[in-house]
């Protein structure tokens, strides 16, 4: 791979992409952004310059085993558990042999621990439901991210990626990954309740 560029990819970007990887969404503000003063009219996020807008439960567009790595923060949970299967075997036929895939999503374990420590707290069910932002509103229509189809533990997140081709998916912490940037990437906001797991194609 001497010399090769190395394809990377950051689906599910929001306004956190960073230069060198191709960071993807599928927001309709990113469209609505690009209209003369739109950003300004519509009060549109500050996308990435040069974000590809592309629903990555169709199609990843780009070509088998191209791609070095792939990062994905807080997006699976949008899908629906079959999405999220379609979405990783996207992921695994795009990446190259050897290839990394990390994805970070809220930790449902970490909630419920929580959950349970808040014994004392009379509404404590209520702000565990609420925590789990399961509901879907009209916010949904502008913005994809706005409510979570599933929650993931660390079984089921393993499972979901082995359903998908990767054979031993690893838990992983903030931080500590085989992709070399990743202290670029990983966000400090997201840390004290994710769940961060990798995998080699
Ligand atoms: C909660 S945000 C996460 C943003 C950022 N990665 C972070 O960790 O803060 C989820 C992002 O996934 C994007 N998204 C949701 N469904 C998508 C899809 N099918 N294809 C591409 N992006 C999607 C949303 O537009 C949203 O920007």
């Amino acid at each position: 791979m001497t010399g090769a560029v190395q394809l990377k990819l950051n689906i599910g970007c929001g306004t956190s992409g960073i230069e060198g990887w191709v960071n993807i969404d599928n927001s309709p503000t990113i469209l609505l952004s690009r209209l003369p003063f739109g950003r300004r009219i519509f009060r549109t996020p500050d996308w990435p310059r040069g974000v590809l807008r592309a629903d990555v439960r169709k199609r990843i567009p780009f070509g088998n085993s191209s791609v070095s790595c792939i990062y994905s923060s807080h997006t699976f949970e949008h899908f629906t558990y079959e999405e999220s299967r379609a979405v990783a075997r996207e992921c695994f036929r795009v990446l190259r042999p050897g290839g990394i895939l990390r994805i970070v999503v809220p930790d449902l374990g970490i909630m419920v621990c929580d959950y349970l420590a808040g014994n004392a707290d009379p509404m404590a069910s209520h702000r565990f439901i609420s925590r789990l932002l399961l509901t879907a509103s009209v916010r949904d229509i502008v913005h994809a991210g706005a409510h979570h189809k599933q929650m993931f533990d660390a079984r089921s997140l393993a499972r979901m990626l082995q359903e998908a081709g990767f054979l031993a998916p690893e838990c992983s912490t903030f931080g500590r990954s085989r992709i070399a940037e990743i202290a670029g990437i990983e966000l400090e906001s997201r840390r004290s309740e994710s769940l961060y797991m990798e995998a080699v194609r």
